[in-house]
């Protein structure tokens, strides 16, 4: 992959990269469409990083099916896909993380404490093999889209970072590859998180500016919900993901939401400017 990647920088293709960790929906084909209109070539990676899993997380039961994943990128037109085996990312005398400090503490950081140091190094590694000129990320993993964008500053890469809007179902529900955990009940149950989005949105219209107050309003959905269990409510702003207490005219912010339904976790997120 990297001699292919060094060839057509040399001949000065563009590369668009997408990395996944395979169970692709409409959220990951989002980005291909998006790499595809800018780039030259489109490279997308599916590796399940068990560097980005926690002991209790769910890396061995994490869905996969290349098969159809495969058939579904070469529908799109991507012109390679790459799917290294773990023992050559990760070889037995691995050594090497990247670690962004400070904005991988809090929100996802305080739930999942070593994720986004996973991340980071799966990413850097995937970047300086696939060597690409841009590089697609989904909004609905907010943190690590920022989280990857602080690390590409500081590292130096020459990689434009793209982070496209999130896809939904028709009902709300955000795209994610861990739907499929869902009972039909707690399928329902989820819509508990764009429905508390959208009425965070609604109550910001109406001038609330206090994030406490509006935070306090959501809190009511899920506190009527004893079934979920919620991780958090936070509103932070848009670049630094420092939490607001005051929304500033002029500024964006990220309202995140994580929670457990039953044994899934799910997370989601949307961009408000005030
Ligand atoms: O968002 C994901 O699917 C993963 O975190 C990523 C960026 C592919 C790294 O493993």
């Amino acid at each position: 992959m990297q001699e292919i990647s060094s060839r057509l920088k040399k001949e000065n293709i563009s590369i668009g990269f997408v990395p996944t960790m395979g169970a692709l929906h409409e959220g990951h084909l989002s980005l291909v469409k998006e790499s595809k209109k800018e780039n030259d070539i489109t490279i997308v990676s599916i590796f399940v990083n068990p560097a980005q899993f926690a002991p209790s997380e769910d890396y061995t039961k994490y869905p996969r099916d290349t098969e159809k994943d495969a058939r579904l990128l070469h529908s799109e037109g991507v012109d390679y896909i790459f799917i290294p085996p773990v023992a050559e990312i990760y070889p037995a005398d691995f050594k090497t993380y990247i670690e962004v400090t400070d904005i991988t503490k809090k929100q996802e950081g305080e739930f999942r404490p070593d994720h986004f140091k996973g991340v980071t190094t799966i990413v850097a590694i995937l970047f300086n093999i696939i060597q690409p000129s841009s590089a697609y990320f989904g909004q609905k993993d907010a943190q690590q889209s920022a989280v990857i964008k602080r690390m590409v500053d500081d590292l130096k890469y020459d990689i434009a970072v793209r982070v496209c809007p999130i896809v939904r179902e028709n009902d709300g529900l955000a795209m994610s590859s861990r739907n499929i955990y869902l009972t039909e009940e707690e399928r329902k149950k989820a819509l508990i998180l764009s429905a508390s989005l959208k009425q965070a949105e609604e109550i910001i219209n109406k001038e609330e500016r206090e994030a406490s107050v509006i935070i306090k309003m959501i809190n009511r959905n899920f506190l009527a919900e004893k079934s979920i269990q919620l991780n958090y409510i936070r509103i932070v702003e848009a670049d630094s993901f420092k939490e607001a207490e005051k929304l500033l005219s002029g500024k964006e912010y990220f309202i995140l939401i994580a929670c457990k339904i039953g044994k899934t976790r799910l997370i989601d997120n949307i961009l408000i400017s005030v």
